[in-house]
Parts: structure tokens; sequence; C-alpha cells
């Protein structure tokens, strides 16, 4: 095999092993295996797929800041849903966020994040479809997630748990793969947690990069009210 079809070869590969967790349907024990298995190699592979979605999210994260939030960066408490192996922390530490907690799914993908060092709390085995119950009185100032509402992993819905581990008036900012929002109903999940007054988006960034020849849409949103939780928090 030459070097060039021997290059193609392997980034077919690594593409085939990004889109196998497509199809999981949110199973969580799958998605556990998955990335317990890609953890050694995931940050090498979505590297070299030119994978802009961290970069990008934690610089919506710092616009938001500046536009909306009086405080310096390294006084605003961060969560970061679904960590990975803490690329998204470590772009936001970049930009001079200090108080980042992070949780994933998968242990060995949130140990990753720990031995980055920029973040001051990581847990494992933490499921975004359930109710984050060890955030259950969380307040953060801001709630960013990226590449988990992406097929096979996350359901629209998990935005309503991410507004309500955020403070009122606080922020949360997301990536949606292009393919995941064709696919889903996660504007209309905009929509209702807008009418039920729960959040308002604030910036939209359609089909921005994203990995490889994939884009995403990268959103921020306000949060108002707790969704399900008690009164209203609006200002
Ligand atoms: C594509 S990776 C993105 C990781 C990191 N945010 C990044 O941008 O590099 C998706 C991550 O979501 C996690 N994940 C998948 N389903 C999840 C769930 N239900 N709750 C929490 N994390 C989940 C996976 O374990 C994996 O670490």
């Amino acid at each position: 095999m030459d070097t060039l079809a021997g290059q193609n070869a392997f980034r077919q590969a690594r593409k085939r092993r990004i889109e196998a967790s497509h199809a999981f349907d949110g199973d969580a024990d799958r998605l556990i295996q998955y990335y317990r298995e890609w953890t050694g190699s995931y940050e090498l592979d979505v590297e070299r797929e030119h994978y802009r979605g961290p970069l990008i999210v934690a610089e919506l994260a710092g616009a938001v800041q500046a536009a909306y939030i009086g405080r310096e960066r390294a006084a605003i408490a961060i969560l970061d849903a679904g960590c990975g192996t803490g690329l998204v922390g470590v772009e936001l530490a970049h930009l001079g966020f200090r108080l980042i907690d992070g949780f994933d799914l998968c242990e060995t993908m949130a140990e990753m994040a720990r031995q980055t060092g920029t973040y001051r709390n990581v847990q494992g085995d933490v499921d975004l479809k359930r109710p984050l119950s060890d955030y259950s009185s969380a307040s953060y100032d801001m709630t960013v997630c990226c590449g988990v509402f992406t097929l096979g992993h996350v359901r629209p819905n998990g935005l309503r748990e991410l507004a309500r581990v955020t403070r009122p008036n606080g922020f949360v900012v997301v990536s949606t793969e292009r393919s995941y929002a064709d696919a889903t109903s996660f504007e209309n999940e905009v929509l209702r947690l807008q009418e039920a007054g729960v959040l308002t988006p604030v910036q939209y960034l359609r089909n921005g990069r994203y990995i490889g020849d994939e884009d995403a849409h990268y959103w921020a949103f306000q949060v108002h009210q707790s969704p399900g939780g008690k009164g209203n928090y609006l200002a």
C-alpha cells in the first residue's frame, strides 16, 4: 500500500469508528464500552479529523461571558457535560476560565479529563439521559456541552437537564451535529423550553465547522427558570 492509500485507509477506519457510535441509540452500556476502548486514541483520532467543536464551544462561552456576564472569567463556575477527555476544559482554560467541573458517562474518559489538570472536579458514570442527581443543588453560571447531542448519544430533552443545573440568568452553550439536528427534533425542544419560559436562545452559529466534513450548529441559551422546578427565577 503506498503512503497516500495507507493514509486514506486509516482515515476511513477513523471515520467508521466515529460513525459507529451513531447507531447506539443512547444505549449507555454500549456507549461506555465504545468510549472505554477508544479513550487511548480518541484525541489523536479526532485531531486528525480536524475536530473544531471544543474550540468553538469554548470561544462561544467566552463571547457569552464578555457580552452578558460582568464577572471576570476566573470567577465563573462552568460545568462541562459529557466532558470526554477534557478537550473543552483545556480550551476554556486557555481563555482564562478556572472554575471548571466536568462529568461523563464513561469513567475512563473522565479519568483522562482529570489528568489534564484543568478541572476542579470530574465525575465519571454520570448519565445525562437521567436526572443529574449528583448535581441536584447545582447552580452553575454556565453549562457547556460539546459532541454529546450527537446521533446515538443523548436525545434533545437532555437540554432540560442542562438548564436545570444552570443558575437563573446563567447560560447553556451546546453543539448539535448537523446530522443530529437534521434527524432529531432539537429545534422543537428549544421551542418547547422557550414557550415554557425556561430558556431563550441568545446566539446561534449555523453550519459551523465541527469535524471532518461534518458541520454542527452551535447554540447559546440564557436560562430563566428551572424546568419543572419550583418557582420562576426570572430576575
Ligand atoms: C464525542 S465525545 C465528546 C467529548 C468531549 N466533549 C469533546 O468534545 O471532546 C462524546 C462524549 O459524550 C459522552 N456521553 C455519551 N452519552 C452520554 C450520556 N448519556 N451522559 C453523559 N455523557 C455521555 C461519551 O462518554 C463521550 O465522552
